[in-house]
């Protein structure tokens, strides 16, 4: 059967996969490859056990697989087939030369920009579907007419979707951002866009806008977000100082529609492979353009999250008697998230290292994030293990600490949890997700985030 349209994405990671994905359950008309750099992910893509954990994911990629969604390494066939191209290759924070651990790594994107030139044969439509730092299209548009061999139009259609609820945001996504040149090409293409859009997505909610305010507006979003959580934690300190209840304040506060209640949940700081990066690349594209102390302002952002997690830290070490060495702490988490099993810049990785360095015993459990712990933890070997019951992991330990607020640690039987551990026994609720009064009874010594500790001393 000849399809309508046929769509390439190049990146088959936490937004390809499932984005494309979600194009091809709607879209039945379309054929959709997702192609990836990387042989064993594609295989796993193609397997009963798909590389990420996502609920929903599962389904919609059964379904459609091998019948209008495929995964393959043939990336030059892709490009050469395709009418549309999506790029969803990672954008990671520069770790070397100029911008070291602010800017973004645009090699991986650069490559693929070049890939694309090297193998197209027919006029395409390249959507920037990473996140990018604004002016990113321009780069992009630069690489591609540098032979005029083809007529390439850029478009930037940044994803808002959130890992372990991805699938519902895709299909009911709070808005899809289109931005184009305002040309006639740039609005034609725009336009094909719009119309894969709304086989599943109201008009209404199919925003468009200049290509460098979209891609501007990704960050901001991000930036936004992350806000929210380190102005809430940096509020938790002082609640922790003044006997106020952090859930109480955040309740209070954004039952003002104008600020609104989500995202106001205190933690033991935000993680994520993107919330950092997005930030820190905007703080360096202000100082780029002069802007220091606008730059200044986001960066506190990040440096209230790094001051979050220490005092995390700092605050087990002060409630166990100001000493961690020789204790064993299990950690009830390690995904940056509950629902999925990414890892990436979660909290649990610098908990981890810092009770390592104050000599104390890690014992990890998580029920999906344990191959990633691993893999983030490889150097820490000896002083961390990892078991998979909860009940288990906290046998013979000093200290739980609630790291993750996975619904499953919510129904756990804490008496049983108690009965198995060293005296005075310690939790700390890094998520505020568990009941302190009753902990506090069983025996536990209770240390929520923002709230007063429940103490037997
Ligand atoms: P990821 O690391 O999971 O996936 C990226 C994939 O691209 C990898 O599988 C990698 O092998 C592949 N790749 C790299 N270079 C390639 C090349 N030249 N050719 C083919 N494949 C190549 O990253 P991700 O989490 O999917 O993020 C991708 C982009 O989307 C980033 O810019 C990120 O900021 C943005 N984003 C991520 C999320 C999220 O929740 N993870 C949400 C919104 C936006
Ligand atoms: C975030 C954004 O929510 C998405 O819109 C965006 O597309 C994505 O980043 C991206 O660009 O990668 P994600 O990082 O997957 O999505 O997950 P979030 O739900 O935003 O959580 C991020 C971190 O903040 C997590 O560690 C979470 O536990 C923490 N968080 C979130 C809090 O500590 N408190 C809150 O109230 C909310």
């Amino acid at each position: 059967m000849p399809f309508d349209k046929n769509i390439l994405c190049i990146g088959a990671g936490y937004v390809g996969g499932p984005t494309m994905a979600m194009i091809a359950h709607k879209c039945p008309k379309y054929k959709v490859t997702v192609v990836d750099i990387d042989p064993v992910k594609i295989a796993e893509w193609n397997s009963d056990t798909l590389p990420i954990f996502e609920p929903g994911l599962d389904e919609i990629v059964k379904k459609s697989r091998k019948k209008n969604l495929f995964f393959s390494t043939e990336i030059e066939k892709g490009i050469k087939e395709a009418d549309i191209i999506f790029v969803s290759v990672n954008t990671p924070t520069k770790m070397f030369g100029v911008g070291t651990g602010m800017a973004a790594d645009l090699q991986y994107w650069e490559k693929t920009a070049r890939q694309i030139l090297e193998c197209a044969e027919s006029p395409k439509i390249i959507i920037e579907k990473s996140t990018l730092p604004v002016k990113t299209a321009q780069a992009m548009e630069r690489i591609l007419t540098f032979n005029n061999k083809v007529h390439f139009d850029v478009l930037s259609n940044p994803e808002f979707l959130a890992e372990g609820t991805a699938i519902n945001d895709l299909e009911y996504p709070g808005r899809v951002l289109i931005g184009s040149h305002q040309t006639p090409d740039g609005l034609k293409a725009r336009d094909e866009l719009v119309d894969i859009y709304t086989n599943w997505v109201p008009r209404e909610k199919i925003i468009t806008s200049g290509i460098w305010s979209s891609e501007l507006s990704k960050l901001v979003s991000n930036a936004f977000l992350a806000q929210r959580i380190s102005s809430i934690n940096a509020i938790s300190a002082l609640c922790e100082k003044t006997e106020s209840d952090v859930m109480e304040v955040a309740k209070a506060v954004g039952m003002d529609h104008r600020i609104g209640s989500q995202f106001l949940n205190a933690s033991v700081g935000f993680g994520g492979s993107c919330f950092k990066k997005d930030i820190l690349n905007l703080v360096y594209l202000c100082r780029h353009y002069g802007l220091y102390e606008v730059a200044d302002y986001w960066e506190g952002v990040v440096k209230i999250n790094e001051y979050q997690k220490e005092r995390f830290v700092m605050n087990m070490s002060n409630a166990m008697f100001n000493t961690l060495a020789g204790k064993k702490i299990c950690l009830f988490g390690f995904a940056f998230k509950a629902n999925t099993g990414d890892t990436r810049e979660s909290p649990a990785i610098f908990i981890s290292k810092r009770l390592v360095e104050e000599k104390a015993e890690v014992v990890i459990t998580d029920p999906k994030a344990l191959d990633n712990a691993k893999k983030d933890l490889k150097d820490q070997d000896d002083k961390v293990s990892y078991v998979e019951d909860p009940f288990a992991a906290a046998s013979g330990c000093h200290a739980v600490a609630i790291l993750t607020e996975w619904d499953l640690y919510k129904t756990l039987d804490f008496h049983k949890i108690y009965s198995s551990m060293t005296k005075p026994a310690f939790l700390f609720d890094g998520r505020n997700i568990l009941n302190h009064q009753t902990l506090f009874e069983i025996g536990f010594n209770v240390y929520p985030v923002g709230k007063p500790a429940l103490t037997h001393f």
